[in-house]
């Protein structure tokens, strides 16, 4: 049996980790594992570029991060199972590390198993077929630095290609001759484009509030915050605004529909993403929008057409490495023939049944006790390991307060573990403050010395000393 894994992101990884499990606990006659990943290596979203639109090969840069993103939510609700962040660092770190060090994490994980050698890097899934009469898929893929196209068959294809990537982009009138910068945040990278500037973000979710706090925090004269159906209700200090939708534009004047109008220099649209596959067939191609149960999945992973089809990661995200890692054990279940599914119909009602209980809720924390009662369902059907996800829940819920109380200091805290009992430490300055985000600064800072990173940076005298960016307390940031 071979089984084809697109993608080696956070999601794809668990599949391989998941297998690498079963292999290690003794379960035989395991299948042919083989991912396929466009990038030159793992990580997924983590995997920061400087590039924005195609790649070096004309392929669709896939990273939507940015320079100096940091965690949006506490590590603590992401931890994977079997391996700790305390086992990883040594010692407990701040609960919201910057992108680097997260991925830091992700590659700790991933280092530590076989995982790499099931992976084909610069490999770019072109088209996927499944035949009736051979029941295997076809996939074909592109083999970006030899330039050639290959096609292999598998059994089964699990697709983990991620769904933030693809922007969705609306028109606004106006945008056409604006004199400024458009762009969306799929291509945001560098926050200090805006040092001294007032730039307009369009949308009122995660990456609004998130690039809005970014530009802050690195000297944008003004941010305007303009929202569809309702405002973040942050309590935002003084140089962030939140506006109703923008109207239109004529010159650099951007018009709101409150009849209020401001100048702006640059246009972000915070719009979010489409979820997007150009290697699917209308048969195999998940159509939805980002909520947290998406429709024709059994159990948010079986294709319901094609249970040899399987999708991870591909829902609303509260939970993230954790519950990708509750899938894939699920999906490896699956693929072994340890799980039974139901027939189609049965496996239709539970659909509809999950569905109706995400439609029943109405606040944040419904949505966060439904994404736990959804993952609680997940384990029961495999040895994944306990992680205590009812008071991971909690932990985002107060994540949850923490955020309204106070949007510019909320990373400043520290949760507990809920797999080690460890309290984590404050961060070592606060948030806004920290200009200097690369994994040796941070690792330094709050006192893990013995970690490769932190070794290296300590003996090539490069952290902090040298680091091209200033700290607040060296050279304050024009706000
Ligand atoms: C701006 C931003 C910030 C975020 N911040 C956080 C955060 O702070 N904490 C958190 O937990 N989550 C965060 N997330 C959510 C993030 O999506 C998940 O953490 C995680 O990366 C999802 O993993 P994934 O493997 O499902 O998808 P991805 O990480 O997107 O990985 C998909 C992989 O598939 C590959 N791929 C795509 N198409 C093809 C193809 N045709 N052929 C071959 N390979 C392909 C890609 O190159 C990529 O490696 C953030 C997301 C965004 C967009
Ligand atoms: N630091 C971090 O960790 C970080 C930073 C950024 C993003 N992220 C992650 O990235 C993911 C995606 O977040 P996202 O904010 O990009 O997408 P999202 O959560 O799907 O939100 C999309 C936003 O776009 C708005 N929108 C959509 N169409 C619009 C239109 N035609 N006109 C005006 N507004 C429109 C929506 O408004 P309505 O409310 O009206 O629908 C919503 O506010 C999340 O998982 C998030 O956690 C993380």
């Amino acid at each position: 049996m071979r089984v084809a894994v697109l993608g080696a992101g956070p999601s794809g990884l668990a599949q391989l980790r998941a297998f690498e499990a079963a292999r290690v606990a003794g379960v035989e006659n395991l299948p042919e594992v083989v991912c396929f990943e466009k990038q030159s290596d793992l990580g997924g979203m983590w995997n920061y570029t400087w590039r924005t639109g195609l790649d070096e090969f004309g392929e669709p840069v896939h990273a939507s991060m940015y320079r100096y993103l940091w965690s949006n939510g506490p590590k603590e609700c992401l931890e994977f199972a079997d391996y700790s962040f305390e086992e990883h660092f040594g010692k407990p770190i701040p609960s919201y590390p910057p992108r680097a060090v997260l991925r830091d994490y992700i590659m700790g994980r991933v280092e530590a198993s076989d995982a790499r050698r099931h992976i084909r890097f610069n490999h770019a899934v072109k088209w996927v077929e499944y035949s009736e009469e051979t029941e295997k898929f076809s996939v074909t893929v592109k083999d970006l630095v030899a330039d050639e196209l290959v096609t292999e068959e598998f059994d089964h294809v699990v697709s983990a290609t991620g769904h933030f990537s693809t922007p969705h982009a609306p028109e606004f009138e106006g945008l056409d001759t604006f004199a400024g910068r458009v762009m969306h945040a799929h291509d945001f990278r560098e926050a200090r484009e805006f040092t001294g500037r007032t730039v307009l973000l369009i949308g009122s979710s995660y990456s609004a509030e998130d690039i809005a706090s970014q530009c802050h925090k690195y000297g944008a004269e003004r941010v305007i915050l303009s929202y569809r159906s309702r405002p973040t209700g942050y309590a935002w200090p003084e140089g962030i605004d939140e506006v109703p939708l923008l109207q239109r534009l004529e010159g650099s004047t951007a018009h709101f529909a409150d009849g209020t109008s401001a100048e702006v220099d640059g246009i972000i649209l915070c719009t979010g993403y489409l979820h997007h596959f150009s290697y699917l067939p209308d048969d195999l191609r998940l159509v939805t929008n980002n909520r947290l149960y998406p429709g024709d999945l059994y159990k948010g992973v079986v294709w319901q057409e094609n249970p040899k089809f399987l999708y991870l990661g591909m829902q609303d995200q509260y939970f993230t490495f954790n519950m990708f890692d509750a899938q894939a054990w699920f999906a490896r279940e699956v693929i072994l023939g340890h799980v039974d599914l139901p027939p189609v119909a049965e496996r239709q009602a539970d659909i509809a049944e999950w569905r109706a209980r995400e439609e029943a809720g109405t606040c944040a924390d419904d949505e966060i006790d439904f994404q736990a009662a959804y993952i609680r369902d997940l384990l029961s059907y495999s040895d994944y390991p306990e992680f205590g996800v009812e008071q991971q829940a909690d932990l985002l819920k107060q994540w949850k307060q923490d955020k309204k109380r106070d949007i510019m200091g909320y990373r400043n805290l520290g949760y507990r573990s809920t797999l080690t009992g460890s309290m984590a430490p404050p961060l070592h300055d606060d948030w806004i403050n920290v200009l200097d985000d690369s994994a040796e600064s941070f690792l330094l800072h709050n006192g893990v010395t013995d970690h490769p990173r932190a070794r290296a940076a300590l003996d090539a005298r490069e952290a902090i000393v040298t680091t091209p960016i200033t700290t607040r307390q060296d050279e304050p940031v024009r706000r």
